[in-house]
């Protein structure tokens, strides 16, 4: 076990753990951040994508020495008060179905639009790849993602 400073949504914290126990359990179990979730936990379907430095990443595979002294956004982190342009957009369109992918699809949207504010199609569609959705909303996630870039 070690200590690890953490800034996760602007503020720091301090935890212990194993030097290669995935940010994803820190998050979720030592900070209670549990809007980030587990799905594959092989970086395969981005339910638990979060930002690293403004990046879009997979908490799953990341060990938390790897994050230390990064700036970390979670889905709780992406706006004070919920009204991010891409959450107004989601609920605009209805977008959630069972809603379990929906937190990684939003930090992947979110950071598909701090590179690119007015992505085409064909850019939104391959950029979101690797979010899955057994719900099947790819349709309204584009509808939204193309509403939030307005
Ligand atoms: S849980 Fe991380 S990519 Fe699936
Ligand atoms: S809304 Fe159910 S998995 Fe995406």
């Amino acid at each position: 076990m070690a200590n690890f400073n953490l800034n996760i949504n602007g503020q720091q914290h301090q935890v212990e753990a194993d030097a290669d126990t995935p940010i994803l359990w820190v998050l979720r179990d030592h900070l209670n951040l549990v809007g980030t979730k587990y799905g594959c936990g092989i970086s395969q379907c981005g339910a638990c994508t979060i930002h690293i430095d403004g990046v879009a990443a997979r908490s799953c595979s990341l060990p938390v020495e790897s994050v230390a002294g990064k700036s970390i956004t979670t889905i709780e982190g992406l706006s004070p008060d919920g009204k991010h342009p891409l959450q107004e957009a989601w609920r605009t369109h209805d977008v959630p179905q069972c809603g379990y992918c929906q937190a990684g699809q939003i930090m992947s949207a979110a950071a598909l639009l701090q590179e690119n504010s007015s992505p085409s199609d064909a850019e939104i569609e391959a950029h979101m790849r690797g979010n899955l959705c057994r719900c099947g909303t790819y349709n309204r996630i584009k509808a939204a993602i193309k509403t939030a870039a307005k």
